[in-house]
């Protein structure tokens, strides 16, 4: 499988803390090498035209209603752009930064297997290089889900408990796999505190040659 070099990509249910910690890998990253090593972080799904799609589908309030195939074909569409398009993360990468993703191909794997199956997300997701090192913060969906109940007054279509449940057993499952294809997967301990979660992602993100050369 191919693997992008620099590319570091953050994994877990709704709820689980991946935009905290990327947020604190940005600072770090940031305030030690300063110009040294420019750091762009990014998210999935996009504010790109087909990420603005998903928004809108995956909006309680608004719902597009479409079936899930077409769900996991938007996911890989915005994904497509986001990897190979203008500014990207290719380019950014051949540019010599090193980029961070709120989710990638991992998500789809997961949230769109539980919707319509493993073989579409898998086929469509087969042409996509692995970061090179995906992390997954692993927190109970019991207590993700308290977390997103606590801090939010709306809720996107996948955000009811019983369907995290399943969402944390597929991780499990589809990490597995992920790995089985050559991709690097760390799981992380997602049940300790904030800082505690900072530094044990720190310690494997520290060990990345383009931070020791
Ligand atoms: P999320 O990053 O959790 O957005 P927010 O900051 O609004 O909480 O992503 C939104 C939802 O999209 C989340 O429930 C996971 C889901 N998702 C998929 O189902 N498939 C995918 O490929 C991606 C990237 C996200």
């Amino acid at each position: 499988m191919e693997i992008i070099p620099n590319f570091i990509v953050f994994e877990g249910c709704d709820g689980s803390g991946t935009t905290t910690q990327l947020d604190i890998l940005a600072d770090r990253v940031r305030t030690n090498y300063k110009d040294k090593l420019p750091f762009y972080r990014t998210f999935e799904p996009t504010e790109l035209p087909v990420g603005k799609i998903i928004r809108n589908v995956l909006s309680k309030e608004n719902p597009l209603q479409i079936k899930p195939e077409t769900l996991t074909m938007l996911f890989a569409a915005d994904r497509n752009e986001h990897l190979y398009g203008n500014g990207g993360i290719l380019e950014r990468i051949k540019k010599g930064e090193i980029v961070a993703s709120d989710r990638y191909v991992l998500s789809s794997l997961v949230y769109q297997g539980i919707e319509c199956g493993d073989e579409l997300p898998a086929l469509l997701n087969s042409r996509f290089p692995a970061p090179e090192i995906t992390l997954f913060i692993d927190v109970k969906p019991s207590i993700a889900f308290a977390r997103i109940i606590k801090t939010r007054t709306s809720f996107e279509i996948f955000e009811k408990q019983e369907f995290q449940e399943k969402v944390y057993e597929n991780y499990l499952s589809q990490i597995d796999k992920y790995r089985s294809f050559g991709a690097r997967v760390e799981i992380i301990d997602g049940s300790k505190n904030i800082d505690e979660v900072a530094q044990d992602i720190w310690s494997i993100i520290k060990l990345m040659p383009i931070f020791n050369v």
